[in-house]
Parts: C-alpha cells; sequence; structure tokens
C-alpha cells in the first residue's frame, strides 16, 4: 500500500511559525512521525511539501494510478484552491484532509474549505497526531475496498 502525504505553504514553518496556534513541533518532526507511523503500518509513504499551488497540483497529477492514497493538508490553499480541489477529482484517489489547528474555530474566512469537497474525512485540532490518525484511517479505508 502506498500512501503520498502533501503538505500546502509554510507547513515547511512549522515550529516558528505562530508556535500558539501550531505547536513547538517542527517540520522534521512531522516527517519523523510520518516515517515511524509507515514503518508501523507497513506502508510506503512518500511525503511531499510547497509553499506552490501549481507544484501541488503537478504532484497530484503526477501520482495518477500510482499511489493508493492521500493524506493532504492544503493549509492556506484549503479555503482558496479550486485548482486542488479539481486535481484531487481529477486522479480520484482515496483522499483524507488534515489541519494542525482547530480551522473550524477559527476565523470567518477559514470556514471556506474547497477541498472537503472531495475528502473522504477530516481531521482537525490534534496537531501532528493529526496525521498518524489521517493515516491510519486512510489505511483503514484501503483494506476495506479491497
Ligand atoms: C492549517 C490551517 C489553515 O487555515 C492555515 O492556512 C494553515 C494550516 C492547519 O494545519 O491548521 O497554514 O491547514
Amino acid at each position: 500500500m502506498k500512501i503520498l502525504v502533501i503538505n500546502g505553504p509554510n507547513i515547511n514553518m512549522l515550529g516558528i511559525r505562530e508556535v500558539n496556534i501550531y505547536g513547538r513541533d517542527t517540520y522534521e518532526n512531522l516527517l519523523n512521525l510520518i516515517d515511524k507511523v509507515a514503518a508501523e503500518e507497513n506502508i510506503e509513504i512518500e511525503e511531499f511539501q510547497s509553499n506552490h499551488e501549481g507544484d501541488i497540483v503537478d504532484k497530484i497529477q503526477s501520482v495518477y494510478k500510482k499511489v493508493d492514497g492521500i493524506v493532504i493538508n492544503p493549509a492556506a490553499y484549503t479555503h482558496t484552491s479550486v485548482a486542488i480541489l479539481d486535481s484531487l477529482k481529477a486522479v480520484n484517489i482515496p483522499t483524507v484532509e488534515v489541519h494542525i489547528s482547530k480551522v473550524s474555530e477559527r476565523e470567518d474566512f477559514r470556514q471556506v474549505n474547497f477541498i472537503r469537497n472531495y475528502s473522504l474525512k477530516f481531521f482537525e485540532g490534534y496537531g501532528i497526531e493529526g496525521y498518524t490518525k489521517a493515516i491510519i484511517y486512510l489505511k483503514n479505508y484501503l483494506k476495506e475496498q479491497k
């Protein structure tokens, strides 16, 4: 089973950016956590981060028929990107969405979510542990589909 984990803009600044909201775990801590979950759950995981919308669209298109599932934190593009939504629909790969902060309790402009029109499930407010939850949820979903 292969899962692609995508992180959008500013997730590479974890541990530096707004630590009161996103916590002190760094992006490196997040990658280590994902690697640990991959090993424990016996899943092949590829990690990708970009600050550029088109690069995220290109990455999603490039895994058409190549991965079983996607875990995505589109970050700020969650609230703006029809392009990322359309690329997920185009490749039609089961996708779970993660947000480190509790987006549903934040500013009004964050209540618009394009990605939720496609994602199977949404984890928010668990810090970087949300990625563990998303990966395990997706693994179980994919196993049930087989
Ligand atoms: C985020 C929430 C978004 O609103 C924000 O733009 C981010 C991170 C989160 O993980 O909580 O960059 O996706």
